[in-house]
């Protein structure tokens, strides 16, 4: 038997099969147009966020040789926050998609916020007044779509983040459900309560109607209609993408951490049953629900990590592949102090200033590629270490945190011993770095009692290299307070 995960993510569709013992026997990947149609908008077509992912769904079956009956589960991992309205007689989107990455709800959030609303919105739902969660995306579609604030207050539409909307397309409109995880990301769920919330729902003018039924991160989600792959398979998993490579770092433990580098970096720290409040503007959100008992984390978002190696290929045009990073670093003078600050888009976790635009500080006649990427490098320790800070201060258990790292950039080898240097604790890099779509899977599996439970599965988590700390203290702090030092001058710009 075999284990099918689902990965939607915000620029392709993937699907992996896994065997029992959670190791890829084949996969398939589709990338899909983004939308960008006025500046700071992003969009997707929720019809394409379907069929790619149905589609990679049946390619990676036939590569895996296996017939539809073989497989078990469905484990769906997705983008998170990115919102989709249906007419649910139709099941035809209303709109396009609106990404995470989309800042049209900005004046929203701050006049929300300028109204007082960001310590009761916080307290209920761990999350900040910002564009990036679901809530004021809702709002804007349908206060811009014609007839649907009338259409969702009569139950006539459906509200979902992408695991909502591909549940409901798998099991043919039979489900409407979503999974805690991904709940706690649209600032209308209480995750003291576990619960939507009434008072937040009037805030944002969001009808109740509209939402789907909210279940554990391991549950029945119901079975794939058999037109589409031939067989009825159970959908038994379900977390957002950050959640489920937590799981599938196998941090179960209260204390441990992971950080993926993908376009962002998004670290997660296990709180255990404890809602832990950040006081440096970390997010407080649910790591993970089994038997219906929520994990709490602390979450530190960063926007740009991968994607500074993108600026340097498509941007400066420094190098021609993104692989290449590594070498022409490696040529970097040392006696040089380049520190790059890529608020491309604005700043993340702990800072959460929108308006902020990259920097480059400590430039010379001498200063070429080589220190320009060493530096674009460096900025993903710099801000990993502030998200780090941050959690430790949040959190005292954090002390003796290891960070486990997975994500397309942790195999820059210079790069993750940087982040060592930078943290001053080692960093761990596991054999298989496919940990979301495997999070899935194991949640998948785990539910159809393939899996061993959480503390055995643990046991088979596999170091692929330890990065240890290299730098000395002195040094590191120096450094650091240089980074400190810039992005500060970055932001009062
Ligand atoms: O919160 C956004 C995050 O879930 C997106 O992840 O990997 O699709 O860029 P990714």
């Amino acid at each position: 038997m075999v284990i099918l995960a689902l990965d939607q993510g915000t620029t392709s569709s993937r699907a992996i099969v896994f065997d029992t013992a959670l190791h890829p026997l084949a996969s398939a990947q589709q990338e899909f147009p983004q939308h960008m149609p006025a500046s700071g908008w992003v969009e997707h077509d929720a019809a394409d966020l379907w069929a790619t992912t149905a589609a990679t769904a049946r390619a990676a079956i036939e590569r895996a040789g296996k017939s539809s009956r073989e497989i078990s589960a469905i484990g769906i991992t997705n983008q998170r926050e990115t919102t989709v309205i249906w007419n649910r007689k139709t099941g035809r989107p209303i709109h396009r998609a609106i990404v995470w990455q989309d800042r049209r709800t900005a004046e929203t959030c701050q006049r929300l916020k300028a109204e007082g609303h960001e310590e009761a919105v916080s307290e209920a739902t761990g999350l900040l007044l910002d564009p990036y969660f679901s809530a004021t995306k809702i709002g804007w579609i349908l206060d811009h779509v014609e007839g649907a604030r009338a259409s969702a207050q009569a139950g006539e539409l459906a509200f979902g983040t992408v695991d909502s909307w591909l549940i409901w397309n798998l099991t043919g409109g039979k489900t409407h459900a979503t999974d805690a995880t991904n709940a706690a990301r649209t600032l209308l769920y209480d995750i003291r309560k576990g619960a939507w919330s009434e008072d937040l729902c009037r805030l944002f003018n969001v009808p109740m109607a509209l939402l789907p039924e909210v279940r554990d991160s391991a549950a029945a989600y119901g079975l794939t209609r058999s037109d589409l792959f031939g067989a009825e398979i159970p959908i038994l998993g379900v977390a957002g993408d950050q959640q489920a490579a937590t799981v599938g770092q196998a941090c179960f433990q209260p204390g441990m951490m992971k950080s993926t580098y993908g376009t962002g970096c998004f670290a997660l720290l296990n709180t255990g049953p404890q809602l832990v409040r950040s006081k440096d503007r970390l997010l407080t959100t649910i790591a993970y629900q089994l038997d219906g008992k929520p994990t709490y984390a602390l979450e530190g978002s960063i926007f740009i990590a991968g994607a500074v190696v993108q600026w340097l290929r498509d941007g400066l045009g420094l190098i021609a592949k993104a692989g290449e990073t590594q070498a022409l670093a490696a040529r970097a003078d040392a006696g040089q102090d380049v520190v790059l600050v890529p608020a491309f888009t604005g700043l993340g976790a702990p800072y959460w200033d929108p308006d902020a635009r990259g920097s480059i500080f400590g430039l010379t006649r001498a200063t070429g590629p080589a220190e320009l990427a060493r530096a674009a490098l460096e900025s993903v320790g710099y801000q990993t270490r502030d998200l780090w800070e941050a959690m430790r201060k949040g959190w005292p258990g954090a002390t003796e945190t290891v960070l486990r790292v997975d994500g397309g950039m942790s195999a820059n080898e210079p790069a993750m011993q940087f982040l060592a240097d930078m943290l001053g604790a080692p960093v761990d890099r596991p054999k298989n770095v496919e940990t979301t779509a495997k999070g899935a899977a194991y949640l998948a599996g785990w539910k159809a009692g393939l899996l061993p439970d959480p503390a055995d599965y643990a046991k088979g988590w596999e170091l692929n290299r330890r990065f240890t700390p290299a730098m000395e203290e002195a040094e590191r702090e120096r450094r650091y307070a240089r980074w400190k030092r810039a992005v500060a001058a970055t932001m009062s710009v």
